[in-house]
């Protein structure tokens, strides 16, 4: 287990503490600042966690460096994680420009091949200290270039295997949550999530936008540690960005729309974020 990695302390203190860290993915300024203001208003840690898509849009350079440079407006903790790549020199790349882990997502192919995969980017990560999470089945849905119409569920001995021939610091297991918008009330395995929890390796939950909040508390009461939120995020900026339009002269005031968009961001990630931490 890394030593000394944002990622892996923020995910063992949840874990210790009976909380899940809520893992919201930004894709710019505006929804990165939201989703702090949101973490300082509770006291607590975060990660930010940015697509494939939006390192090669804004480069993992700029992108990198300028999240690292709000940790200094983060104090109770803030790791920065890539979520679902497929492409090792695109992670390599977040890797040497400051992320704290990344996420391979080799699940589509054989089991003997996610193993070999992956464990070829935790050897590269680890040298460097950066975590790496991994994931075994095949969650539904839409992330951005990620689309799957097959679900295939995690086996616990499949997934235990996994996680001990790969090296990796958390684990996604397909537990019947989907990314984007829920079109029937899914099924969770939520024993798999508490035997899983029981390892050192973090559970990390993916499709976590849409679930009630009974599912989010019984989640974490299982001793999932990190939840995956994408979709919620987008549409509070689509909301905040509607709302700015509808509200304010942009043109003669710019950064009053932005404050309107990370509001819109704020409210909805501290709504969760302190779910997850089951505060009263
Ligand atoms: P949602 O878009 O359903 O919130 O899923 C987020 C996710 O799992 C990102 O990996």
């Amino acid at each position: 287990m890394l030593k000394n990695n944002k990622f892996v302390d923020v995910l063992h203190n949840a874990h210790d503490n009976g909380y899940a860290i809520g893992a919201f993915n930004i894709f710019n300024e505006q929804t990165a600042r939201g989703v702090i203001a949101a973490a300082n208003k509770a006291k607590t840690a975060i990660i930010l966690q940015t697509s494939a898509g939006t390192v090669k849009r804004l480069g993992a350079k700029a992108l990198g460096g300028m999240i690292n440079a709000m940790k200094a407006d983060a104090p109770y903790g803030l790791a920065l994680h890539l979520d679902h790549c497929g492409d090792e020199e695109l992670a390599k790349d977040c890797i040497l420009n400051g992320w704290d882990a990344v996420m391979m997502d080799f699940s589509h192919f054989s089991m003997e091949e996610n193993i070999e995969k992956t464990k070829r980017v935790v050897d590269f990560a680890h040298e460097h200290n950066v975590a790496v999470e991994g994931e075994v089945g095949l969650v539904l849905g839409v992330e951005e270039d990620i689309v799957s119409d097959v679900e295939r569920l995690a086996e616990e001995g499949e997934t235990v295997e996994y996680i001990e021939k790969s090296g990796v610091d958390a684990i996604a297991p397909a537990v019947g949550t989907a990314h984007g918008v829920y079109k029937a009330e899914p099924k969770l395995n939520f024993d798999l999530v508490e035997k899983l929890s029981k390892r050192e390796t973090s559970v990390v939950i993916h499709g976590g936008t849409g679930l009630n909040d009974e599912a989010y508390r019984k989640l974490v009461d299982c001793g999932a540690s990190k939840i995956n939120i994408s979709t919620a995020i987008k549409y509070a900026y689509a909301e905040g960005v509607k709302k700015s339009a509808a509200e304010l002269d942009i043109p003669k005031s710019p950064m009053k729309a932005d404050e309107v968009i990370e509001k819109c961001v704020e409210e909805v990630a501290y709504r969760l974020i302190t779910l997850f931490r089951g505060d009263k």
